[in-house]
């Protein structure tokens, strides 16, 4: 019947412009949100991160002046694309509300003394996480031990559960463990002068695992034994073995010699107070075999006073493609207490 084939017309026509006003209406926002900031920052970012200051390792309080002069030039200097969290370790210096209010009060002073904007200032106290961590002796380690003459006595143990820290605890440490990437920085580390990146972002946008700042060799007499236990551990992982040859790795003389070697022998090492990590990387069931068989023995961290710089140095070297992994972020300007370090231009990440 024609009448109700034209009805049936009039209503699909009309069915069709409503749909097409509410499909109009619905769709309308969209276009605009493909243009500009507001919506790459509504994205969630790619991946996790935090900047890590290890501040005590003892119980009681802990001095912060050094601190409070260092997280106002890492927010001022630093064009941060996500505003990860700055986690403070602590064994106790900020237990109390009391002293976590009075420090978040002094840092407000210390960003305005340096100058940045109101803006900056509060974007930077919003970050501040205060985690209590602590750090037992182990088994084995005599509670005297630092009367009982270790190769390095001055500031044990604090110093040694330092090292121990960084060399393996931090990649099982609840708080940083699940994340991407961690930086760490000293409470003595100055970013003295703007960056052209985001760190995060560089590793992220190039692939990288780790960025160190700084190679400096530690003395052969804080890594006695150290030599050998890295050979050891390559002779029975032939894959290690492979991997530090890839890397142009170079062993001092009589390697295979029955005695003495590596004795007195510097180690290269990384500088560690500015210590970009692909956590993951340090997480693989290789590198975990490898940091429990370092940790099994105690006696090199709290005895001959191992650091976590030739580790961290060793364990890149024998776990990473290094050509490929690392990157010597030159491009941020770094002071390290009262020594400025070299830089070298900053190119800016493509967008
Ligand atoms: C990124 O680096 C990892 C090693 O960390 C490698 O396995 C992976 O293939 C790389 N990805 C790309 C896209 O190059």
């Amino acid at each position: 019947m024609p009448f109700s084939k034209r009805h049936v017309a009039i209503l699909a026509a009309a069915a069709l412009i409503l749909y097409l006003v509410r499909s109009l209406d619905y769709s309308s926002p969209a276009p605009q949100s493909r243009f500009g900031d507001h919506a790459a920052a509504t994205q969630p970012p790619p991946y996790t991160a935090a900047i890590v200051y290890l501040v005590s390792v003892l119980p009681g309080p802990r001095n912060p002046d050094q601190l409070l002069e260092s997280l106002p030039l890492v927010q001022k200097n630093i064009p941060w694309r996500y505003q990860w969290p700055v986690l403070l370790l602590h064994a106790g210096a900020y237990d109390t509300y009391e002293s976590r209010v009075n420090f978040l009060d002094r840092l407000r002073e210390s960003a305005q003394r340096q100058e940045l904007t109101p803006d900056a200032t509060e974007k930077l106290i919003k970050r501040i996480e205060f985690i209590p961590t602590s750090h037992e002796l182990p088994a084995g380690i005599p509670e005297d031990g630092g009367t009982d003459r270790p190769v390095w006595d001055l500031e044990w143990p604090a110093y040694h559960h330092v090292c121990a820290f960084f060399s393996y605890k931090i990649f099982n440490h609840p708080r940083i463990r699940d994340l991407t990437y961690y930086f760490r920085l000293d409470d003595d580390s100055h970013v003295h002068s703007p960056t052209c990146f985001d760190p995060f972002e560089y590793m992220h946008v190039n692939n990288k695992s780790y960025a160190f700042r700084r190679e400096d060799p530690d003395l052969g007499w804080v890594t006695v034994g150290m030599w050998p236990f890295v050979s050891n551990y390559a002779q029975r992982h032939p894959e290690v073995e492979g991997r530090l040859n890839h890397n142009g790795w170079q062993w001092p003389s009589g390697r295979f010699w029955p005695n003495n070697f590596g004795v007195a022998e510097n180690f290269r090492s990384y500088e560690t107070n500015f210590d970009l990590v692909k956590v993951p990387r340090f997480r693989t069931p290789e590198m975990t075999a490898f940091l429990d068989e370092l940790a099994s023995d105690p006696k090199r961290f709290y005895w001959y006073r191992w650091g976590d710089a030739p580790l961290r140095l060793a364990q890149v070297y024998m776990f990473f493609d290094v050509e490929k992994e690392v990157h010597e972020m030159c491009e941020m300007p770094y002071a390290h207490k009262d020594s400025v370090w070299d830089d070298c231009d900053c190119i800016p990440l493509a967008d």
